[in-house]
């Protein structure tokens, strides 16, 4: 009988999600792990099984700040499920950590994203799924089987049908962000477009050109993938306002939101935020469920 653990970082997840995962899956044992914090702050986490069976488990675990303590627990979890019996380990990070951190930008950095992918693998888990990841191709540094899952088209489902396909624009806040928003724009027929971003690598300080791209009277949405300080979105946000956008919405996989970002952005102008559930829930964003979706294609991959 297939396993889904799910971790620490996940126990926001609400019975009605977790009752559609069951219909989805009724034969799939859930298991929620048990933790807490020793006073000296080491993590402890128990899976309250007597085993696991050998097929697929699923460790459901998203690496949430603190990051790094999310990281530990899921690697506890792993070696956990192995000393259960568990064999087939499938790990599945809604957010992943660190992947920002995908090479030596300054000399004397680490790759971080390389350091978790293969600790992941040491730990015993041959599979590994997650929510777009900054870069996809970080994943070929995973020694196992990795997949990227794209969902994004269903963060923007709740604006389509409200409006005709001619109004809706999706802008994406830099080149490399195309992929995502030509992707999501496709998946409805509607137009789609870039800005130009700059980052500081030692400032932060961030820069945007507007590429002359015209969305005078359009609905615009900005696709991507992760929103944390809001500078990125809040900045677009007032390029799109002054070259004569109607209305900006944001949608993005992974709505970190630290600090005063919530406040930037709806300053900015922002209409509303949309985010897929790959993280805690924030006030004032509307999430839309990926978990259900995401567990079902794991479920038919492995
Ligand atoms: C960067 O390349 C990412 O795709 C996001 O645009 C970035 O992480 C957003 O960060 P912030 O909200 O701090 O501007």
């Amino acid at each position: 009988m297939p396993s889904l653990i799910i971790g620490p970082s996940m126990s926001w997840l609400d019975d009605a999600l977790i009752n559609n995962i069951r219909q989805d899956a009724p034969e799939l044992q859930i298991i929620k792990a048990q933790y807490k914090e020793f006073p000296d702050g080491e993590s402890y986490i128990r899976l309250p099984v007597e085993a696991l069976d050998p097929d697929e488990t699923v460790i459901l675990q998203t690496l949430s700040p603190p990051q790094d303590r999310s990281f530990i627990q899921l690697l506890q979890i792993i070696d956990a499920a192995l000393n259960l019996g568990a064999d087939k380990i499938a790990v599945f990070t809604p957010y992943m950590a660190y992947a920002r951190q995908d090479k030596v930008f300054l000399k004397g950095e680490p790759i971080s994203i390389r350091l978790l992918l293969t600790s992941i693998y040491a730990a015993g888990a041959r599979f590994l799924f997650t929510i777009d990841i900054h870069n996809p191709d970080s994943l070929s540094l995973f020694p196992g089987k990795s997949y990227n899952l794209m969902p994004m088209h269903l963060a923007i489902k709740p604006l389509v049908g409200e409006r005709s396909n001619k109004d809706i624009m999706i802008i994406a806040p830099d080149k490399g962000a195309l992929q995502r928003a030509k992707m999501t724009a496709e998946a409805f027929g509607f137009e789609y477009d870039y800005l130009d971003k700059q980052r500081d690598r030692i400032t932060g300080e961030v820069i945007i050109d507007d590429r002359g791209i015209s969305v005078k009277n359009r609905t615009v949405v900005i696709i991507d993938d992760i929103i944390s300080t809001g500078g990125t979105i809040a900045l677009a946000t007032k390029k799109l306002y002054a070259k004569g956008a109607r209305d900006v919405y944001v949608a993005c996989s992974h709505a970190l939101l630290v600090g005063d970002s919530y406040v930037k952005i709806k300053s900015s102008g922002v209409k509303e935020i949309f985010s897929l559930n790959t993280l805690p829930p924030k006030p004032g964003v509307t999430y839309i469920d990926a978990i259900t979706w995401s567990v079902k294609r794991i479920l038919e991959s492995l």
